[in-house]
């Protein structure tokens, strides 16, 4: 299996580029909430980098149970029990000050991603953000070869999936009020896209 698609090992080795990129842009970030969320990897870390953050962990029904398993060994106010959440569902009241995501985009299908967006929007507060790490394709650009061949495999596996432009993320987002601040490129041709709430 791609370590993209559900290997934790990608997410050990990519958590602390991740968060050297993010601290700046979540430094006043008071309360994150995380859309698939794993096992937990990001979250435990994010305790690390950002200490006065309350970080609510998120997954969709079917991985909940192995979140929830991951977190039990030790209980830590600042990463409390994760939320049951598919994101083409019902959606916490929030708000939020950020809403984190990785290597989430290229696995949800289409409709999903137009929903994280939806709800995304709804639950941050005006200037809260939208933060997405994973592998992204550019309009009108030949992709790097790792990155073709994984939208390639993704979509062999199942058609819904599959890498997402940034462009048509830019698109969802702007009607909504949620517009791209950053595009940080990271390590293995991955991006850490931001977007922020400037709709309210
Ligand atoms: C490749 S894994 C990434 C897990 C973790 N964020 C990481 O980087 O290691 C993709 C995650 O997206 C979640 N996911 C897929 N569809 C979803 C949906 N509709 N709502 C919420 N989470 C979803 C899956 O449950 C899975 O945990």
């Amino acid at each position: 299996m791609n370590a993209r698609i559900g290997d934790n090992s990608a997410a050990e080795r990519n958590k602390r580029p991740i968060f050297d990129a993010l601290v700046e842009h979540l430094a006043d970030a008071r309360h994150v909430l995380e859309v698939g969320a794993g096992d937990a990897t990001h979250a435990r870390h994010a305790l690390e980098r950002l200490r006065d953050c309350i970080w609510q962990t998120s997954e969709a029904p079917g991985h909940y149970r192995r979140l929830v398993a991951a977190l039990a060994d030790r209980p830590e106010p600042r990463l409390p029990r994760p939320l049951s959440l598919d994101v083409r569902g019902q959606w916490p009241a929030g708000p939020f000050d950020a809403v984190f995501g990785a290597n989430v985009a290229h696995i949800m299908d289409w409709a999903a991603v137009e929903a994280l967006f939806a709800g995304a929007a709804r639950v941050l507060r005006r200037d809260g953000r939208l933060c997405l790490y994973g592998p992204f394709l550019r309009r009108g650009e030949q992709p790097e070869p790792g990155n073709a061949a994984f939208d390639s495999a993704l979509r062999d596996r199942d058609p819904a999936m599959g890498l997402r432009e940034i462009e048509a993320l830019d698109g969802l987002g702007e009607p909504l009020g949620l517009i791209r601040v950053a595009d940080i490129a990271m390590p293995r041709d991955n991006r850490l896209l931001i977007w922020q709430q400037r709709g309210r």
